[in-house]
């Protein structure tokens, strides 16, 4: 019988290790949140680019508990406003984070703007020890589309009632879940995780 391999995912969100649980499971390869973990561990952001946030959870939960890690940073970058939100998505109308709040500062922002291009960012970071130290490597995913003027659909979660997909001709709000997660920014990371662990990455989890 193939030996399974266990991933440790650097988040406290149980509905991305659920997606990523089912998107793993067939190369033998379970998934851990950390909840399965004793003991806290503190997660934090200080970084200016996704990759950066994503490598910090990362490092910080492989250096505790030794072992491959995958943790993920994700936001929304509009053009007009030169890539803002980006890193501060989820808290852009202050803390406690508000998706109603952000999505009202978002129209704010963009009132008068013709040009609502923008896209939706999604960036893995694996960090595992191996005999020379630590792999480390990220991979990214993208979204592109456009702000609306107004919120449409009830699906999804944080600004996607504002986030149309021309190539749909809906919002992120207006898809099934499985339609939006076979489109994502998330999804398309993922895959690119997963596209590297069946390869060259698949050494990366020999213990
Ligand atoms: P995080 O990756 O969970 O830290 O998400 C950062 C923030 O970006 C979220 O709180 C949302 O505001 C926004 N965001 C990231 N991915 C999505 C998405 O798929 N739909 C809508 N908003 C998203």
């Amino acid at each position: 019988m193939e030996k399974r391999s266990t991933l440790l995912l650097a988040t406290h969100n149980a509905h991305k290790a659920e997606e990523l649980r089912a998107l793993l499971a067939p190369y033998g390869i379970d998934v851990e949140t950390l909840a399965d973990v004793d003991g806290a561990i503190a997660l934090t952001e200080r970084g200016k680019t996704f990759q950066d946030n994503a490598l910090e959870k990362a490092r910080t939960v492989a250096a505790a508990v030794h072992r491959p890690v995958l943790a993920d940073d994700s936001g929304l970058e509009v053009f007009a406003l030169g890539g803002a939100p980006g890193v501060y998505s989820a808290r852009y109308a202050g803390e406690p984070t508000d998706d109603a709040r952000n999505n009202a500062k978002l129209l704010a922002e963009l009132d008068g703007i013709r040009d609502r291009r923008a896209r939706f960012v999604s960036v893995l970071a694996f960090v595992a020890p191996n005999a020379s130290g630590w792999v480390e490597r990220t991979f990214s995913g993208e979204l592109e589309g456009e702000i609306l003027t107004a919120p449409r659909g009830t699906n999804g979660f944080g600004y996607d009632p504002l986030f149309f997909v021309p190539t749909i001709g809906r919002t992120l709000a207006e898809l099934a879940p499985e339609e939006k997660n076979a489109i994502s920014h998330r999804a398309r990371a993922f895959e690119a995780f997963v596209a590297w662990i069946e390869g060259e990455g698949r050494a990366a989890f020999a213990r």
